[in-house]
């Protein structure tokens, strides 16, 4: 059990309580993606693993330590790349770990994975959404953390795009055998890449279905199996999602 959530809860100086009791273990190399309705706790639940939000009771390991704080073992890709303006590409990569002697030989190592290496000298404005995403992997790998962390990080680009980073992502983990957590709102981005498709249910936050899949990659969309288990996921948000609206509409008197 590698990082290991226990009874997790987490509420808001307003009370709000996300989730209660969250319990999730991920293996060593795995690959698990969070599925769920907006606001079910998805982004919330990486923070707490990043250390960037505290847990209000339970608590998360990571590697038999339990996580206080944010910290290099953990690295994280957002929607946005984040990256700085006034750095160049290699400049942003070598930027979290730019206190250690090979800095420059290990972004120069993972810009080469995400096929950068032509671009280190450039400014972030010069290059697309997609290859600044990729920048922004490359600087969590840099960081070799046990643990990347990754909140609907192709969630902003374009299908075509989206579909070369699903294949460099699946070379990368491979190549790395990092224990990948990944936030999506895509199903098909789910199946397509995970070992294990975690679904949360809302209000309160919490774990309705965790499959388990073992259909061979590449994976296709048009797979029977994949099919059959996109409808299974599809049915089971629908419900959840129907339920937040019928909540948000009765609250304005509208349902
Ligand atoms: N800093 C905060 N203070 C108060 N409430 C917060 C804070 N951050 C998140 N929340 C609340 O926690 C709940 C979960 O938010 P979170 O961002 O984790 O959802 P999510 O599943 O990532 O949603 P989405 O799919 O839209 O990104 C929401 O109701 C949100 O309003
Ligand atoms: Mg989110």
């Amino acid at each position: 059990m590698f990082l290991k959530i226990n009874n997790a809860t987490k509420s808001f100086d307003n009370e709000f309580e996300v989730f209660s009791d969250l319990d999730l273990t991920i293996e060593e190399n795995q690959f698990v993606s969070l599925l769920g309705p907006s606001g079910c706790g998805k982004s919330t639940l990486l923070s707490m693993v990043a250390g960037l939000e505290s847990v209000t009771e339970g608590s998360i390991e990571l590697d038999r330590q339990k996580i206080t704080k944010a910290g290099p073992d953990r690295g994280m890709v957002f929607q946005q790349p984040s990256l700085f303006p006034w750095l160049n590409v290699k400049e942003n990569v070598m930027f979290p770990i730019k206190k250690q002697k090979d800095a420059e030989e290990r972004a120069e190592k993972f810009l080469k994975m995400v096929h950068l290496s032509r671009f280190q000298n450039n400014y972030t404005h010069e290059l697309s959404g997609g290859m600044q995403q990729r920048v922004a992997i490359a600087r969590a790998l840099a960081m070799d953390p046990k643990v990347l962390l990754m909140d609907e990080p192709f969630g902003a680009l374009d299908e075509q795009t989206r579909h070369i980073l699903h294949e460099e992502l699946m070379k990368i983990w491979q190549e790395t055998q990092k224990t990948i957590l990944f936030v999506t709102h895509s199903i098909q981005e789910a199946i397509k890449l995970s070992d294990r498709v975690v679904v949360m249910g809302t209000r309160p936050g919490r774990i309705i279905a965790d499959f388990h899949i073992d259909i061979p990659r590449p994976r296709k969309r048009d797979d029977e199996e994949v099919i059959k288990l996109e409808r299974k996921v599809m049915d089971l948000l629908e419900g959840e999602i129907n339920k937040v609206l019928k909540e948000e509409l009765s609250h304005e008197g509208i349902y």
